[in-house]
């Protein structure tokens, strides 16, 4: 009987241990926060993540990002992957950060991955083709076509007007310039799309699109990392005040033409 005790007691030890090692994210031991680590990013979204002539992967959040490693002593290669795989790539461990203009208030993804400090204030709007005659969200009918990028705030916004019969079909597009596209073409009515990359889009081909109507939400992008990554989270948001402080981030958003 007292043999039974023992190898009962032994057992609940043995689990009550596993259990407080593989639970919260698992411990700091299995995370990368140094040397090489991998970004990942959606890069049709500029002045954020976009490719270069030279096909390179470039934007303010490669920028910063690169200059916040080398602040903090790890280096940062990029990865350009659908934007609605940039928060599996990171729970399956296959990335270590997020670079991809992500609105960090989203609670759904907070749940997810860990956010650094925002670092850029942002909001969703409507975009139309130039001489369109809807104002904004509410000039939307439940004939119309919205057109919006997968996984993203926006998408959330138009799925939601769907679900309401406030539009007729909520068309959700792997790339963001493909959003943009069906509205120069007239496939859709309208786009729900980020404030600042509407902005540069007319900056850059004025007279093809308008932004109309209030901004429709308040979003705040920050990096992100595997959740429960502290040190790696620690790391960017000192790197980012530092760049705050010494003003690459301004450097940085005059060569990206931001606002
Ligand atoms: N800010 C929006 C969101 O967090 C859209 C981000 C799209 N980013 C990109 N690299 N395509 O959902």
């Amino acid at each position: 009987m007292k043999k039974k005790l023992m190898v009962l007691m032994l057992a609940v030890a043995m689990i009550a241990t596993f259990a407080m090692t593989s639970c919260g994210g698992g411990d700091a031991a299995e995370f990368k926060t140094d040397g090489e680590l991998l970004a990942v990013t959606e890069a049709t979204f500029p002045p954020f993540d976009t490719v270069d002539d030279e096909g390179n992967i470039a934007g303010f959040d490669m920028d910063l990002l690169s200059a916040i490693a080398e602040d903090q002593g790890f280096t940062v290669t990029f990865k350009d992957i659908g934007f609605d795989s940039l928060i599996p790539a990171l729970e399956a461990k296959e990335a270590d950060i997020i670079a991809a203009g992500m609105n960090s208030l989203d609670p759904e993804r907070q749940e997810k991955v860990d956010f650094s400090t925002p670092y850029y204030d942002s909001g969703l709007v409507v975009m139309v083709k130039a001489g369109s005659d809807i104002e904004g969200v509410d000039s939307f009918t439940s004939d119309m076509k919205i057109a919006s990028q997968i996984g993203t705030t926006g998408a959330d916004e138009a799925l939601a007007l769907q679900e309401d019969g406030k539009i007729a079909e909520s068309v959700i597009l792997d790339k963001f310039s493909d959003v943009v596209l069906q509205v120069k073409n007239g496939d859709v009515a309208a786009a729900i799309i980020d404030l600042p990359v509407a902005k540069n889009y007319v900056a850059k081909q004025p007279g093809e699109v308008e932004l109309v109507g209030d901004v429709l939400n308040a979003e705040a992008y920050a990096f992100a990392v595997q959740k429960g990554n502290a040190e790696l989270l620690e790391k960017i948001n000192t790197g980012y005040q530092n760049m705050l402080d010494n003003g690459t981030v301004d450097e940085l958003k005059a060569k990206w033409e931001m606002d």
